[in-house]
């Protein structure tokens, strides 16, 4: 099995990462596993910029194979808030249940059509020579009227993608890698990896 650090203090990222890339044939490592604790600060204004930096700092100090994801939810109604600061959104630390309760607020007039959101992901991977592979996926949907589901994380239970009326909250696994962003985003990643042999 081909080993991969998995370059996030993102628990829950990491167990979406090693589902969707371990029956693909890999072995993806925590930075703890791999004894990094770096930080990587996110001080891109873009999803790409993000990811490339946090994969770029563990590659430096590990050098071995890395893969990052800067992710997050735009709500079209707020301007594509929370974006880029999704982690952020209320506090670092709020909980999310007040994080979500925050957005429902916002759209507390928004007519009906007008709740559209998407799921944003970017996956930076870097091979042990330094060469990198960038990946953008998103999942469309909209903004449910209340927070439900206890499946997944972060704005889970206020998403619901297009053609459906389950928030990811309220799928299981294998309902919410097949449409999310970060499924599509890491089969995408390891069609590549099978194309580009040299990698
Ligand atoms: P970052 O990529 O570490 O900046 O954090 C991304 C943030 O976006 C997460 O902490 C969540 O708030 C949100 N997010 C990203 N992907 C998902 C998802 O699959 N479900 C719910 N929230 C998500």
């Amino acid at each position: 099995m081909k080993k991969i650090i998995a370059a996030t203090k993102n628990k829950n990222k990491v167990i979406e990462f090693e589902r969707i890339l371990s029956p693909l044939g890999y072995k993806v490592l925590s930075q703890s596993d791999a004894g990094i604790e770096l930080e990587v600060g996110e001080t891109g204004e873009t999803f790409e910029q993000n990811a490339y930096l946090k994969a770029a700092a563990i590659f430096q100090a590990s050098g071995v194979a890395v893969i990052a994801d800067d992710s997050g939810l735009e709500v079209d109604y707020i301007d594509k808030a929370p974006g880029v600061y999704s982690a952020r959104f209320c506090g670092k630390d709020t909980p999310y249940s007040v994080k979500n309760a925050a957005i429902l607020e916002k759209l507390k007039e928004a007519p009906e059509e007008r709740r559209t959101a998407r799921f944003v992901c970017a996956i930076c991977y870097i091979n042990p020579k330094g060469d990198v592979i960038k990946i953008n996926k998103t999942c469309e949907g909209k903004i449910a009227h209340t927070q439900k589901g206890i499946n997944g994380f972060g704005y889970d239970p206020i998403f619901i993608p297009v053609n459906g009326s389950k928030t990811t909250a309220e799928m299981n696994e294998q309902e919410k890698d097949a449409v999310s962003h970060r499924g599509k985003a890491l089969r995408s990643l390891a069609e590549e990896l099978e194309l580009r042999l040299d990698f």
